[in-house]
Parts: structure tokens; sequence; C-alpha cells
């Protein structure tokens, strides 16, 4: 594996995990780069279901697919990531071996709509129950700005205490960079 910036290893990962005709989950779809790479993992029979509250970044995620000319579906839920569970069909839940966060504000846009601690918590918490046994979460944190800062130290306090009996969960961070560049949290259900 190459040591790479975390949004590059969080692909890396996934790419491991989730398998042609799978179903995945991007929590936080944005310009739908993390979605059009799920898409391409799972392929004409798979299924991905992206999240965001912001109907104008699902426009873009629904270009970027279109642009893309991949054949898997791709199911765009306008709402908080904290419900995924009321979007994503209960026959769909069986299936999904990979879910994505890429967490706080999309680059260029309103900075104040971040996602934050108490619902990425709620949207984890679900990820735990939906992701299937040798599934793989992971998460893109973001500790550059202060709200981040607090998120992120939530998260860690989160995903300490998931139960070591079902998951494994390890943290990717640059050591020697300035600004706190992102890390990644990525959860492995056994
Ligand atoms: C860093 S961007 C995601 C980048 C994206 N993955 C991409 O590939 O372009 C974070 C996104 O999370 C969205 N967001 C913020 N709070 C959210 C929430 N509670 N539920 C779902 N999406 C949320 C923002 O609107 C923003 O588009």
């Amino acid at each position: 594996m190459r040591i790479e910036k975390p949004v590059s290893v969080s692909h890396q990962i996934l790419a491991e995990y989730v398998r042609e005709g799978d179903i995945a989950v991007d929590a936080t779809a944005g310009r739908g780069h993390d979605t059009v790479f799920l898409a391409g993992l799972v392929g004409a029979g798979g299924r991905v279901h992206a999240f965001d509250v912001q109907a104008h970044a699902l426009q873009s995620t629904r270009s970027r697919i279109e642009d893309s000319g991949l054949k898997a579906e791709v199911v765009l839920h306008n709402a908080n990531h904290a419900r995924m569970m009321d979007y994503v069909p209960a026959l769909d839940i069986p299936r999904i071996s990979g879910i994505v966060f890429n967490l706080g504000y999309l680059p260029g846009s309103d900075k104040s709509i971040t996602t934050e601690g108490e619902t990425s918590i709620e949207a984890l918490d679900s990820a735990l129950r939906m992701i299937k046994a040798g599934g793989i979460i992971v998460v893109v944190a973001y500790a550059g700005h202060d709200a981040g800062v607090k998120e992120a130290h939530r998260i860690h306090e989160f995903v300490r205490q998931i139960p070591q009996e079902q998951f494994c969960a390890y943290v990717y961070q640059p050591l020697n960079q300035i600004n706190n560049p992102p890390h990644l949290v990525a959860i492995r259900k056994h």
C-alpha cells in the first residue's frame, strides 16, 4: 500500500471490501467524487445511496455520475445522514459492504453548512448497524477548523467505545504537517 493522503487511502481501503453487485453508502455526497468511486466498485448490478443536506451538492453529484457513464444505480437522498436508516430500504441493508463519510463543509460553498459532531455520531451509529459482516466504514475527518476539531474529538470518543468483539477501528493520521490536515478513521465489522 502506498502512503497517500487520507482521501486516497480511504478509496484504497474501500476497493478492498466493496465488490461488484454490492450496495454502498456515501453519507456526504458533496460534489460526488466518493459516490462515483463507489459506483465504479459496485458496477452495473450494484447500488449506491448518497446523502447530502444541500440540493445543489446532489445536483453536482448527479452530473458527475452522468458524465462518468457508470452503470450502477445511484439513489440520491436530500436528507441528513443521521436519518440514513429511514431512507435505505430494509432489503438493501444486508448487502451494504462500504460506507464513506467525508466530513466538513463543501469546498467553495457555504462553510456554515457543515457536518456536526452530534449528527455525525448518530449517522455513524446507524452505519455500524447497517454495515454487513466483513464490511468497512471509512471516515475522513477535518480537524483544521474549530467545528472540525470538536467533531473529530467526539468521533474518536465514540469510536473508542465500539465493542472490539464486533469491530476493529484504526486511525491513519499525518503527524508532521501544518494546519491539521485531514485524517482517516476506518472501522471494519468482523
Ligand atoms: C467535505 S464535503 C463532501 C465531499 C464529497 N464527498 C465529494 O466527494 O465531493 C461534506 C458534505 O457534507 C454535507 N453535509 C453536511 N452535513 C450533513 C448531514 N448532516 N447529512 C448529510 N450531508 C451533510 C455538506 O453539504 C457537504 O456537501
